[in-house]
Order: structure tokens, then C-alpha cells, then sequence
């Protein structure tokens, strides 16, 4: 039997290998790096959202999209001009034992509706749960498979096309690129598609993405405004780019 100070030990060295930053070897950096030196680059973005409507109805209903992240201002730029956008997002908030929960169920949605009080607003998650606790549009979905993707794909239809659609989901590339492949049809004309809460460590990786995918899209790096927080990177798909 093993002493609890080797255990510990096990246990710490499970907590390195689980965080974003490592699980991407240094020679796979490097190679993404490589990679990705002819695609696009990287767009900084540094515009504070503190002080915008938004932001504000992000911090009153619970959401983390301004306080630990800073995207209101951004949301406020891609949507300026619409007056009732149509907006799907996916990852509303869960307190079970679900990936990236423990925000409670609601508050991007309840933010989104107080900021934009006539429009379309529908939301997907993973746990039955929290649709089901939401007073917005709401199914269950999967990220990670291909036939939840496909009902859900399905069931939100007559509600689009969408002008923004928000992947604040299972923030992990396999869900993600799944996710995009099957939303893309549902976006507007001049809709943005928004992944959320990118790890710095998978910028390249997105690059190569977008490139070999000949997605018109820009990761945007926002970690100037929230130097603390390792995963203040987004995808834009279409959209007002820069
Ligand atoms: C960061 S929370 C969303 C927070 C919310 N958008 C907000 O700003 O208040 C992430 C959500 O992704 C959901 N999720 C995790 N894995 C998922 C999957 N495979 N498919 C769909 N949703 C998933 C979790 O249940 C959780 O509610």
C-alpha cells in the first residue's frame, strides 16, 4: 500500500497533467508554431468592457464574461447596430458534475435578454437540469457528439438564422471544432461565431485551424485586459473582423 505522502504526490502530478497549459507538449508548441507562421495573425484586442451596458448585466446575473474574462465591449461591437439580434449559446451555466460547471444556470441569458429585451435568444447544454431551470428558449446537447449536435441542430432551426452564436460550452478544441462545423449553417449573413475562453496555450492551434479549414475567422487575444487569467482568448468566425 502506498503512503499518503506518495499519493499526494500522485495526486499533484494528476493536477499538472489536467492543467490546459500542459497538455500540449512543448514540441507540439513548437510545431504549432511553426505551423502557423503564414496564417493569420493573432488580433489584440483592448477594450475595456467594464463600463458597458452589457458588462454590467453580465456582473448582475452571475455570468463570468466580464468580471474574470472582459467581452462585453467586444459583444457590444459585433452587435452594434442590431436592435434585436438573434442570439443561440451554448454552455448556459450548471452547478452538477458537468465540465466547466459552477456558474449558475441562466445568467448569460438572463444578461443577453436585459441588454436585448426583444430578441431571440435560445440556449444548449449538456445538463437536462439547467434548460430546464432557464425562462429562455432551451434544449439539451452534447458538444461531443455528432448525433446530439444533429437534433439540436434541428430543434433550433426556426429560430435563426442567428447574428451571434456563443460556444461557452465544453471548452475543449475536439467539442469545439465539432460545434462549429455543425452551427455554421445556422449563423446570419453577417453573424459572428464566438468560442469562448480559449487557453493562450491552443492560439497557434486555432490559427492552423482556421487556416487549413479556410475559415474566415481571427483569434483575438485579450489577455492585456485580465493579465491574471490564462484563458482570455477568443475565436471570431465571420463577424466584424479586424
Ligand atoms: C462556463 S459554463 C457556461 C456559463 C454561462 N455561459 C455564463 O456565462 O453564465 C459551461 C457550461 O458548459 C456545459 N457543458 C459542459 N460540457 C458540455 C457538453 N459536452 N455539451 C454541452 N454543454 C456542456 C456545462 O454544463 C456548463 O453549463
Amino acid at each position: 500500500m502506498r503512503s499518503s505522502g506518495a499519493e499526494f504526490e500522485i495526486a499533484q502530478l494528476k493536477n499538472v497533467i489536467h492543467e490546459r497549459e500542459n497538455r500540449l507538449h512543448d514540441y507540439v508548441k513548437q510545431a504549432l508554431a511553426t505551423a502557423a507562421s503564414e496564417a493569420s495573425p493573432v488580433t489584440y484586442y483592448t477594450r475595456n468592457s467594464n463600463d458597458s451596458k452589457l458588462g454590467q448585466s453580465f456582473d448582475t446575473y452571475g455570468s463570468d464574461k466580464n468580471q474574470r474574462h472582459s467581452y462585453a465591449q467586444f459583444y457590444e461591437d459585433q452587435l452594434d447596430g442590431i436592435e434585436s439580434p438573434r442570439i443561440l449559446e451554448i454552455g448556459i451555466g450548471s452547478l452538477g458534475q458537468f465540465p466547466y460547471a459552477g456558474l449558475k444556470p441562466g445568467g448569460s441569458l438572463q444578461a443577453w435578454r436585459e441588454r436585448y429585451p426583444t430578441s431571440v435568444i435560445v440556449g444548449g447544454d449538456i445538463d437536462e437540469e439547467a434548460f430546464a431551470s432557464v425562462s429562455e428558449i432551451a434544449f439539451q446537447l452534447d458538444q461531443t457528439d455528432t448525433d446530439s449536435l444533429d437534433v439540436f441542430s434541428t430543434q433550433i432551426a426556426s429560430y435563426g438564422p442567428f447574428d451571434l452564436i456563443v460556444d461557452d460550452g465544453f471548452h475543449d478544441p475536439h467539442a469545439n471544432i465539432l460545434t462549429v462545423l455543425s452551427m455554421l449553417p445556422l449563423l446570419a449573413p453577417n453573424g459572428s461565431y464566438v468560442i469562448e475562453d480559449v487557453h493562450s496555450s491552443l492560439i497557434d492551434f486555432w490559427r492552423v485551424v482556421l487556416d487549413v479549414r479556410k475559415i474566415h475567422g481571427t483569434v483575438i487575444d485579450m489577455s492585456a485586459l485580465r493579465p491574471d487569467t490564462d484563458d482570455n482568448v477568443l475565436v471570431l468566425i465571420k463577424g466584424k473582423q479586424f
